[in-house]
């Protein structure tokens, strides 16, 4: 039985048999208990174990039903075992998982014409997730930068990246030293040297900092673990010129933003101009990690066999299902159906705020939704979970919310049914008020570049 919601919602896929695992009160979960004792302590879960998903809902062992606006923070775009996509990894799967970059496999060559069809750049190189897709972009940046008389193993002299403020790049040691956000990066000192942060949106801070040792600007067209903060267009075009001008390169880190999320193939479609290279991960492969660097035939040509691989990344399973999830958003003509959803998401929670005034400002590009609140936003996400909604916070007050492509206007309606209710229930904090200093250090910035 489904313990959240007597309404019925339809799914375009029959239900799941709810498989329900044996939990009792009594006895603690075996799985949590493995997962305390044997994990590394990187994350702070809640003590549930989710184990199936069905379109835009996701089930825990118990049979709870979840809807998930959160879509494995923006990868499952396509929801949960879209049909097509579990038709493809069947058949893939039976072929050949891995066969090794050393050869041609049948879907890196047309996936990678169809990702340039989508971007208007024109070679791609495939790597297992968002993160080393980052890296792969900067190695590419310091390659680009050094002049034929500067010997390898120097620094060359356009070596520097500018990166923004309240920017997150992801894990490893080359995203980290491009994220702002200090309590993933510090720790790790020393990081890759020679990066400077820029103010969000700030043209005066950008054009101060960008001279001729900058070999790339990097940045989020709309930033997503930063609270939802999208580039400003003067930003853009700044930053656009400004690399032209200085031979630098502009890299648009698009793995939570790009492939349809706002209703465009690309954020960065929004903007009269193009970056040098685009980087995609999250939705790709429909929940195989696949990552992407995508950029230009100038900077192509600059590199040769053995300057940069990998040993998954590409791998036909994984490029066969992403080349699937890219016929599908345009089959079913998502980016249609993001658009229309983000106009009801909007105008309700615009609804909303009027009534809850913790609701401090929506910010939302199509699928990609911040609701900053006046308070901290972790109680509204355990609140929301337990009474079967999946959203998660960033930056301590912001909710974030990453539907689906595939969301309907019913499961609209059942969303603010459930909203409401967590907004009106969530026990109120005693003092851990919203300064807007510790959300977004550069909301003066941004509520400047929106006039
Ligand atoms: C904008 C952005 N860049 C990079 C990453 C890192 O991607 P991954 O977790 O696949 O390494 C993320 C992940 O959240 C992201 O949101």
């Amino acid at each position: 039985m489904m313990r959240t919601s007597s309404k019925k919602v339809s799914t375009t896929q029959p239900a799941p048999k709810a498989k329900k695992l044996a939990v009792s009160s009594a006895k603690p979960d075996a799985r949590l208990l493995d997962a305390e004792k044997f994990l590394l302590p990187t994350y702070k879960r809640p003590a549930v174990v989710m184990t199936q998903g069905r379109g835009a809902f996701v089930f825990d062992c118990t049979g709870k039903k979840y809807l998930d606006f959160l879509g494995g923070i923006a990868v499952n775009a396509l929801g949960h075992a879209h049909p097509r996509i579990v038709k493809v990894i069947r058949r893939e799967a039976a072929r050949a998982i891995h066969l090794s970059n050393l050869y041609h496999n049948a879907f890196q060559g047309p996936l990678a014409r169809k990702l340039t069809e989508w971007s208007g750049l024109d070679r791609v190189f495939f790597a297992n997730s968002g993160t080393e897709a980052i890296d792969g972009a900067m190695k590419l940046a310091r390659l680009l930068g050094r002049r034929p008389e500067e010997p390898a193993g120097t620094a060359a002299k356009k070596h520097r990246f500018l990166a923004l403020d309240n920017s997150f790049h992801g894990r490893t040691f080359g995203a980290i030293s491009v994220t702002a956000t200090e309590k993933y990066r510090l720790p790790f000192a020393p990081v890759v040297p020679g990066v400077e942060f820029v103010r969000f949106n700030d043209l005066a801070d950008l054009e101060a900092k960008f001279d001729d040792t900058v070999c790339a600007i990097i940045l989020e067209t709309i930033q997503g673990e930063g609270g939802i903060y999208p580039a400003s267009e003067a930003f853009w075009n700044r930053a656009r010129a400004l690399a032209t001008q200085r031979g630098a390169l502009l890299i648009a880190d698009e793995i939570q933003c790009g492939l349809g999320r706002t209703g465009r193939y690309f954020a960065y479609q929004k903007f009269p101009s193009k970056p040098d290279i685009a980087l995609i991960a999250k939705p790709l492969a429909a929940g195989l990690p696949l990552g992407a660097i995508l950029t230009t035939e100038a900077v192509a040509s600059r590199i040769s066999p053995g300057m940069h691989g990998t040993t998954f990344g590409g791998g036909p399973l994984a490029c066969a299902v992403a080349l699937e999830f890219l016929r599908i958003v345009d089959d079913e003509k998502l980016l249609e159906n993001i658009r229309t959803r983000s106009a009801d998401l909007r105008e309700g929670l615009t609804r909303l705020a009027s009534k809850f005034a913790l609701i401090r400002e929506i910010r939302a590009e199509g699928l990609m939704i911040g609701i900053e609140l006046s308070v901290e936003g972790a109680p509204y996400v355990t609140e929301a979970m337990q009474r079967g909604l999946l959203i998660n916070c960033t930056h301590d007050f912001t909710l974030r919310l990453l539907p689906p492509f595939i969301i309907t206007r019913a499961q609209v309606r059942e969303f603010f049914k459930l909203f409401e209710i967590v907004l009106a229930k969530t026990p109120k904090q005693a003092n851990a008020t919203n300064s807007g200093k510790s959300a977004a250090p550069e909301r003066a910035a941004h509520a400047a570049a929106k006039g």
